[in-house]
């Protein structure tokens, strides 16, 4: 049983003004793909209808589709519509926004078309547009390299006058030596400070409200070591299935596409040091360290420590649902995890001994990603004879949905007896705050405009986030295959072995 406390906010704040970002012309390689159209396109939308978008700012879409401005405008407009990102979507800003809109149609593996993007670069600069440039890769991993390098040919890698930064998305390589090789190739052709490696729960609230609730507050923290935490689970559960992405999915699975960089991100920033500010490199340097820390896995580790799955046919809400070798594009007898489970143990003073229960799944029976760091029971178990619900203390950091955090503890019940049940204090950022802020790549979006790294991962931390994985993964190749599908659509995952 448990009872629920609100903590109440002491004042209602309104929402803090977005900052402008800098004017620049956003060149995106990928722009007929997916997350140009789901996440993306919506994303400057709600930027510019919130007045903070530069009155200088274009994007440059570049795709291999061939399709005209016009067609591109209203292909993403449509989208724009249709996306649960797009705020108040409406016609007459919608048609304000799309004149910012351009396209082009290119083939990114072929060299030639960057000479003929500087053209573009340069004729549209010659008619106005921002000298500053913001390369956005938003495309397979297996390309980025060559974009990279066709930039850099092409000189469109330094300017004589304003800036240019250019953003990676993930997945940034496929192992730890691909992401080497793609470092490497990036170092060639940009300044480390000009580049900006995308993992966008970094740009979610709750995630960069961990290091408030840790450092911002005298209560936690003195707590938040192995001496009073028993254990902590991460997980981030889907009901969604492969989507339209199987192709990019079938070479990816869960440990690469979730754990690689989303979980391991969460696990950094609930198990790292202080850092000595609030700045990129200060907070990035902490993250490194605990990635450092984490115990490389070998084969019998890995087969002890990790849980793979894979989803076959069920009912998500109501509706009946293919397994995942069944979606379109899915190789029928394909052996990609659709589900990680993954015991990370950190081998520094703070965390020894304190597991991290990192999991994540597609298909799942409901959406959710949070943190929830375990307490140890208290040392004399005063009431447990009288109650037997009395639990050890669980704070959740609520990633989402449900935005907020939520700390149970124990409390005496009203009556003669002294019985305890668990209640619960709970921070929500609707009820506090009345909305959840800008969504994730709105964020990241304005601060690469403006040139703020805080919320992007360094060089050397995508490495070691893919040393920590790739044995894993070395691992699981040489572990006998698993009985895929092991678990149906809408249930909590694979049974543990
Ligand atoms: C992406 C993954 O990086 O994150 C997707 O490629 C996943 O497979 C998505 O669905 C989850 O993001 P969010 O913000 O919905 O938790």
């Amino acid at each position: 049983m448990s009872a629920i406390i609100e903590a109440s906010p002491l004042e209602k704040l309104p929402q803090e003004p977005l900052p402008t970002g800098d004017s620049c012309v956003l060149v995106i390689f990928g722009a007929s793909g997916d997350l140009t159209k789901r996440k993306l396109v919506p994303g400057l939308y709600n930027l510019a209808c919130v007045g903070c978008m530069n009155p200088q700012f274009e994007v440059l879409g570049i795709g291999r589709t061939p399709m005209s401005t016009e067609e591109f405008r209203k292909k993403t407009g449509e989208s724009a519509a249709k996306s649960k990102d797009s705020r108040d979507f409406s016609e007459s800003q919608w048609e304000d926004f799309e004149k910012r809109l351009h396209y082009m149609v290119g083939d990114i593996n072929d060299p030639n078309f960057y000479p003929e993007l500087r053209i573009r670069l340069e004729q549209m600069e010659k008619n106005g547009s921002s000298p500053n440039h913001l390369f956005y890769v938003s495309t397979p991993a297996s390309v980025a390299g060559p974009i990279i390098e066709g930039v850099g040919a092409a000189g469109l890698n330094r300017r004589d006058h304003g800036w240019t930064r250019i953003v990676l998305e993930k997945p940034f390589g496929q192992d730890l030596k691909s992401a080497q090789a793609l470092n490497e190739v990036v170092r060639g052709v940009f300044d480390e400070k000009a580049v900006y490696r995308i993992d966008h729960y970094l740009g979610k609230e709750t995630v960069q409200n961990i290091l408030v609730f840790r450092f911002g507050n005298s209560l936690f923290e003195p707590v938040w070591n192995r001496n009073y935490i028993d254990y902590v689970e991460i997980t981030a559960a889907e009901t969604v299935g492969v989507e339209n992405r199987a192709a990019f999915y079938e070479e990816t699975g869960a440990l690469r596409d979730m754990v690689a960089n989303h979980l391991l991100q969460l696990l950094a920033l609930t198990a790292m040091e202080p850092p000595v500010a609030f700045d990129a490199d200060s907070v990035r340097e902490q993250k490194v360290q605990v990635f450092r820390s984490i115990r490389p896995m070998s084969v019998e580790d890995a087969a002890r420590f990790t849980i793979r799955g894979q989803y076959g046919s069920g009912v998500i809400e109501g509706k009946r649902v293919p397994g995942y070798r069944q979606e379109p594009g899915v190789n029928p007898n394909s052996t990609t995890e659709t589900y990680a489970a993954v015991e990370f143990h950190i081998d520094n003073w703070r965390w020894a001994g304190v597991p991290f229960l990192i999991r994540t799944g597609k298909r799942l029976a409901q959406p959710l990603t949070q943190i929830r760091v375990h307490l140890k029971p208290t040392p004399q178990a005063l009431f447990a004879s009288k109650s037997p619900e009395v639990a050890p203390n669980v704070i959740t950091v609520k990633i989402q949905p449900d935005e907020g955090i939520s700390i149970a503890f124990d409390a005496k019940r009203p009556g003669t007896q002294v019985r305890t049940v668990t209640v619960q204090a709970d921070f929500s950022y609707q009820g506090s705050f009345g909305s959840r802020g800008p969504v994730a790549y709105e964020t990241l979006l304005l601060d690469s405009m403006r040139g703020d790294a805080t919320l992007f991962t360094r060089r050397d931390e995508v490495e070691a986030e893919w040393s920590i994985i790739t044995p894993i993964e070395e691992a699981w190749a040489q572990l006998p295959a698993p009985d895929f599908p092991n678990y149906t659509a809408g249930s909590e995952g694979p049974a543990s072995p």
